[in-house]
């Protein structure tokens, strides 16, 4: 997609889609300008009843005489007191569906000029491209009739003298997280007989391909018992595919500055292993790397945008399946960092592999570290699917990510981390177990890694609620990538 800011004239501009916001009860300047000049077109199909303004309604309207534009698509915005952030993104998404389906090769998108709260133009720009990037993907890796991909072809956001530089920059940005978020989603989407830890590897490699800022490094088995990651490689022990850590380093700041270090999960299968998961929704369970894919969209974003900040990316990437040689509930393994862990339950793999990853990060002194993991069903009962879990060592640094989340409508919310949780994990033969019972499973999920993470400041989200849809929109969402890339765009 090609998107442009500039300062054009509503109703000259040549476009075959001018996309026009409405409030339930008054029109956007552009839409009243678009109204007047073509005999009250808008105000009277709201008088009709033949579009409603609420959150997210749309109507494409052809052929109007008195606009330059081959035809409107109005979008509702509700009452203008009352709206928010989230209701804004929610008509943006509607509008970037329905703009899709029309047959516009171009678009002219006028909601620089919603006026609500402290919503700025460098926000609506950015959600805006976002969005319309968004709903540009489709998946067809996998099916024999690939999705014909939609006309729009260029989309102009119209900006004001003052607001253009503002603008530009939000759909800027917008549109590299974008590119970030849909690249999670096509490897969350793939099936696991496709997405094998190999795979990601290969996939790090290509993304790195002609990117002077990006380096590789994989870590394979042998380099991981060298390493003593005796908790990692019994996660893979069962499965026929090798485990790979994969390592990315993004050099945009000076050499001087610390690292921002992100680690994601990246199980690209969990069966639950000798723990065997039941069969109901098991499939499911291939997006349990889609920590590790929001850690490669993000950096996806970060060769889009170029910030100048230093980023170190590991992906803990293996299969959690059950075989002869697979790992045993009642089994003790070391980990990288000495401690012993009793793994009383082998379908709580996430923590293995994210244990020793968190621990062979302390080499980069990162200034922070964020983990992102599908790690625990309970987060989905404490929080449902909206928001992800965020845990920290650091409350300031939580505050920060839970406000920043807020800001950029991609939402994590704090959780306790208190000692008293940390008991749950005691265990009579060794120095911690692998679960905690079955009260605050997300906590104690949580508590285990703080046990590896003592080095630096960090935070944990678990994603397991947000990072995929289930029933008839079954697909990674992309998510948390708009947070880590505006969290690193905010260290530039
Ligand atoms: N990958 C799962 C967590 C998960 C569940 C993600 C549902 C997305 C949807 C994780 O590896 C797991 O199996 N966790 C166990 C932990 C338990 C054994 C302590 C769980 O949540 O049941
Ligand atoms: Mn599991
Ligand atoms: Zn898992």
């Amino acid at each position: 997609m090609n998107f442009q800011a500039k300062v054009l004239d509503t109703l000259k501009v040549k476009t075959d889609c001018l996309v026009l916001g409405i409030y339930d009860g008054a029109l956007t300047p552009s839409a009243e300008v678009v109204d007047s000049a073509c005999d009250n077109v808008i105000s009277n199909l709201i008088k009709s009843l033949d579009f409603k303004p609420a959150v997210g309604k749309t109507l494409v309207v052809p052929a109007v005489t008195g606009v330059a534009a081959s035809r409107l698509l109005l979008v509702g915005l509700g009452k203008q007191d009352a709206l928010t952030s989230d209701k804004l993104k929610k008509a943006l998404t509607s509008a970037a569906k329905s703009l899709l389906a029309t047959p516009s090769k171009t678009a002219v998108i006028t909601f620089d000029d919603i006026d609500a709260g402290d919503i700025s133009s460098d926000w609506i720009a950015c959600q805006g491209a976002q969005l319309i990037t968004h709903a540009s993907y489709k998946y067809d890796t996998t099916k024999s009739e690939k999705a014909k991909p939609a006309p729009l072809k260029t989309v102009v956001f119209a900006a004001s003298k003052e607001s253009l530089k503002d603008v530009k920059g939000g759909m800027t940005r917008g549109q590299g997280i974008g590119i970030g978020v849909n690249y999670t989603r096509q490897l969350g989407n793939l099936p696991g007989n496709i997405c094998t830890p190999a795979f990601l590897a290969k996939e790090a490699r290509s993304l790195a391909r002609n990117q002077p800022k990006l380096t590789v490094k994989i870590l394979k088995e042998k380099d991981m018992r060298e390493l003593k990651m005796g908790s990692l490689l019994s996660v893979s022990a069962g499965s026929d595919e090798e485990a790979h850590l994969i390592v990315m380093e993004y050099k945009g700041g000076a050499k001087t500055k610390k690292p921002h270090v992100l680690v994601g999960k990246g199980i690209t299968f969990d069966t639950g292993g000798i723990s065997l998961k039941p069969g109901n929704a098991m499939d499911e369970m291939k997006f349990d790397m889609c920590g590790a894919a929001s850690v490669f969209g993000t950096m996806k974003a970060m060769i889009e945008l170029q910030p100048s900040v230093n980023v170190v990316a590991v992906v803990a990437a293996s299969e959690n399946m059950p075989n002869g040689k697979a790992t045993k509930p009642g089994d003790i393994v070391t980990s990288m960092s000495g401690q012993t862990i009793e793994v009383l339950n082998t379908d709580a793999e996430g923590r293995l592999v994210l244990c020793d990853a968190l621990t062979y990060v302390e080499r980069y002194k990162p200034e922070t570290v964020i983990d992102i993991a599908t790690l625990t069903g309970a987060c989905i009962v404490a929080l449902g699917k909206h928001v992800c879990g965020l845990y920290s060592n650091d409350d300031d640094f939580a505050n920060e990510l839970q406000s920043l989340s807020m800001d950029v409508c991609d939402k994590a919310w704090h959780m306790p981390l208190f000692d008293e949780y940390q008991q749950q994990l005691d265990s009579n033969f060794a120095d911690i177990a692998n679960i905690g019972g079955p009260a605050g499973g997300s906590v104690t999920a949580a508590c285990f890694l703080s046990r590896f993470t003592k080095e630096y400041t960090w935070a944990h989200l678990d994603i397991a609620g947000v990072a995929h849809l289930s029933g008839a929109a079954k697909g990674a969402t992309g998510r948390p990538v708009p947070l880590l890339t505006e969290y690193l765009l905010s260290k530039a």
